[in-house]
């Protein structure tokens, strides 16, 4: 345990510095004597994260070094935790929508085959799930519920609404299990291991969720938007996966979207996805698809605003302004 007081660019340096030891613990925790495992495992992993789930992570365990209640290994090994089912999943979901590339280069399935890239997720969980129990049961629990959210939400989204379930309540329902439960875990374990108060620790995890929300339906909206995500824009179309902006344009039923909605009907085939990109690109939906982002950022802020003012509470509270901005 160590009491500090950081500027705000020590702090950033803090977070930078505890990323590079999660990127190296990750590694560490993928060790193993048979070698192709390891190979595959490590594939997506080397290819470059963002480390977003560690830095918040660190960035809600921040709020406790001027206390010096901060357990800085626990805080660690839970990042690692986090990393690891993130990534895990991505081998998964990656299978699920045929998606070819991810983190810039070709995805691990389309390498090794499907059961290969499948089989290295649940390695990458089964690896996880030993260092969480380091950890203590309460941290085991909170994943398992967690896992558990994720794999319902996937399912949810392929399986689609039931009867009577409205689609954007069904989609809200998909993208806060899917995404928004491991979001909220990494900022209630940062709260946990920095040794805040169940209250806090409370509060924190509501912000995480909501950041979650804001976050998914940012990076659905740059799956429209954006040309360089390093992963193929339109995979979402192509798929036929709903996301917010195209159940607006549904639901609008607009006449002079005609042609837009015949081509929403169903998974949106190679050669017309620039058409389909091209009309959604200009579609007032994505206004509101962004208001929608704004929402929910707005709403995570005010779980962080009572928190004294400090590097971290600045940190997470610029989390919710960059959800925002992403979009823009
Ligand atoms: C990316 O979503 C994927 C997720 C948010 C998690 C999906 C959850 C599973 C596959 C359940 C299984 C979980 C584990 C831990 C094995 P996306 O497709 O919307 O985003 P993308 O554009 O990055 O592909
Ligand atoms: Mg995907």
């Amino acid at each position: 345990m160590e009491t500090l007081s950081l500027t705000d660019e020590a702090f950033e340096q803090w977070i930078a510095e505890h990323n590079e030891r999660v990127g190296v613990r990750v590694k560490q925790a993928l060790r193993t004597p048979y070698s192709f495992v390891e190979e595959v495992a490590t594939y997506l992993v080397d290819a470059g994260g963002k480390l977003f789930r560690p830095a918040l992570v660190f960035a809600a365990g921040g709020l406790g070094l001027e206390s010096g209640c901060v357990n800085e290994e626990s805080l660690v090994s839970a990042a690692v935790v986090v990393e690891l089912t993130h990534v895990a999943s991505l081998y998964h979901d990656d299978v699920m929508d045929e998606a070819a590339l991810r983190r810039g280069g070709p995805t691990a399935h389309r390498k090794w085959g499907n059961s290969v890239a499948i089989m290295a997720g649940d390695f990458m969980l089964a690896q996880a799930s030993l260092l969480g129990a380091s950890l203590g049961t309460d941290f085991v629990a909170y994943q398992a519920q967690t896992l558990s959210r994720l794999v319902q939400g996937q399912i949810a989204e392929m399986k689609g609404p039931e009867p009577g379930v409205d689609d954007l309540t069904h989609h809200l329902f998909v993208i806060s299990n899917k995404t928004a439960a491991l979001i909220a875990a990494a900022a209630r374990y940062g709260a946990t291991f920095a040794g805040l108060p169940p209250d806090q620790v409370e509060a924190l995890t509501q912000y995480g969720e909501r950041l979650g929300m804001a976050f998914q339906l940012a990076d659905d909206l740059l799956d429209i938007v954006s040309e360089e995500s390093g992963k193929q824009a339109g995979t979402d179309l192509r798929e036929g996966v709903p996301t917010l902006a195209t159940l607006l344009v549904r639901r609008q039923q607009r006449d002079q979207d005609a042609r837009l909605l015949e081509l929403l009907a169903g998974p949106v085939a190679d050669t017309d996805l620039p058409e389909a990109l091209g009309l959604l690109r200009v579609h007032p939906v994505v206004d509101e698809a962004r208001a929608h982002v704004r929402r929910w950022a707005d709403e995570a802020l005010t779980y962080v605003n009572d928190f004294s003012d400090g590097p971290a509470a600045r940190t997470l509270r610029t989390l919710c302004e960059r959800a925002i901005v992403r979009t823009s």
